[in-house]
């Protein structure tokens, strides 16, 4: 399948931020359509002028092929930023009368200016509102469960959307062995660490480690624990977010300023508590350190001191408790992930914070 078909038949997710093509030439369709791929964007396509007059004033950014600009700058179409008279040929001397007509910003050349057009077919994405429900897993003290439990969350909402658990913990087993993904080819931290410019949020979901819907992104496994890069992190971050109906973050215990700025744009917090004096001490101090305001929730594992206890001490409220789900490990050594059935204690757990928070979030349609 070509750039083409993949693109016109991609589910048309964001139809508020897709921007418009305008154009019955087939080949300089069929150019624009892989700047845009290259830009994780899917645009609206126009082939005539009555299509393109439909959905002119919402599309956020508008490029028109010469071969329809002078029949569009006849039907007048209200005055609006961010259009572009596109062709790929050498521009003749007309070409810029009729996007003065059209009331274009430039005229733009391909292939010359293609580098400048993906980027602002990207920035077209940025601007789009992040629909990704992104919950921040962290232990309220070491081995609560939280990895295991941001795995399971993922694993759970992959079965309805896509889903990627970001590892930003250098010192845990790794997200991708959790989820049974470390030997499935595609991108780590590692190759992520040197990124410098934007990551499209299409080339980001498609180059991920990725099974059943659920992708990891994490550290090689035999590989020295590296230090998160700031950019590379922000980048993936909101990447995900653009290309994910659900990002899961396992966030590392050690207090790091890069660490509280993830979990800052995360929408959730979740902090795995073991109902012992010993771990609700702990997990009181680990709350603290995300406390916001109704973003905080726990995620008791096992029995001990009751729920409403819990909450009082820790300042936060519970959200699920769970009881200790067998076979657990042989699941994780078979490279199943921790879900083996819905039914299961961590799949019922999973299910429950995905309705609570899942319904809770504004979500872009
Ligand atoms: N829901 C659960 N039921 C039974 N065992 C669990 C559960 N969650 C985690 N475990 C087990 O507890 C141990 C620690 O789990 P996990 O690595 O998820 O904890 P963590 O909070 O991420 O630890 P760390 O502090 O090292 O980051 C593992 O052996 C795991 O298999
Ligand atoms: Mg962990």
């Amino acid at each position: 399948m070509g750039v083409r078909a993949a693109v016109v038949g991609a589910r048309q997710r964001d139809a508020m931020t897709a921007p418009l093509f305008v154009t019955a030439d087939d080949s300089l369709l069929d150019e624009l359509l892989r700047l845009a791929a290259a830009a994780g964007t899917t645009p609206e396509v126009a082939s005539d002028v009555s299509a393109a007059l439909r959905a002119w004033t919402r599309a956020p950014l508008v490029l028109v092929g010469e071969d329809l600009a002078p029949a569009l700058a006849r039907a007048a179409p209200s005055r609006r930023d961010a259009v572009f008279v596109v062709l790929s040929a050498p521009v003749p001397d007309r070409v810029f009368q009729v996007a003065l007509a059209l009331g274009a910003e430039s005229v733009a050349e391909l292939p010359r200016s293609e580098g400048w057009l993906v980027e602002r077919l990207t920035d077209v994405v940025d601007s789009a509102p992040a629909r990704g429900l992104t919950i921040g897993v962290v232990g309220g003290s070491g081995g609560s469960g939280a990895t295991t439990f941001a795995c399971a969350l993922g694993q759970l909402a992959a079965r309805s959307g896509p889903a990627v658990v970001i590892d930003a913990d250098a010192f845990g087993p790794g997200a991708d062995r959790v989820l049974g993904l470390d030997l499935v080819e595609g991108v780590r931290w590692e190759a992520l660490g040197h990124t410098t410019g934007r990551l499209s949020a299409r080339a980001l979901r498609e180059s991920l480690p990725r099974r059943d819907g659920v992708a990891a992104l994490s550290w090689y496994a035999d590989a020295k624990p590296r230090r998160l890069q700031p950019f590379a992190a922000r980048e993936a971050l909101s990447a995900a977010r653009r290309g994910h109906d659900t990002v899961v973050v396992d966030l590392p215990r050690a207090p790091d300023p890069l660490v509280d700025e993830i979990a800052s744009r995360c929408d959730q917090i979740l902090v795995t508590v073991v109902p012992t004096v010993a771990g609700v001490a702990a997990a009181m101090r680990t709350a603290g350190r995300f406390a916001g305001p109704g973003s905080l929730g726990l995620v008791v594992r096992g029995s001990g001191m009751d729920d409403d206890s819990v909450a009082r001490v820790v300042g936060a409220p519970v959200v699920v408790r769970m009881a200790e789900q067998r076979g657990l490990a042989e699941s994780l050594d078979l490279g199943l992930g921790p879900i083996r059935s819905r039914r299961g204690h961590l799949g019922r757990a999973a299910a429950t914070v995905l309705a609570v928070f899942g319904d809770r979030l504004p979500r872009v349609a």
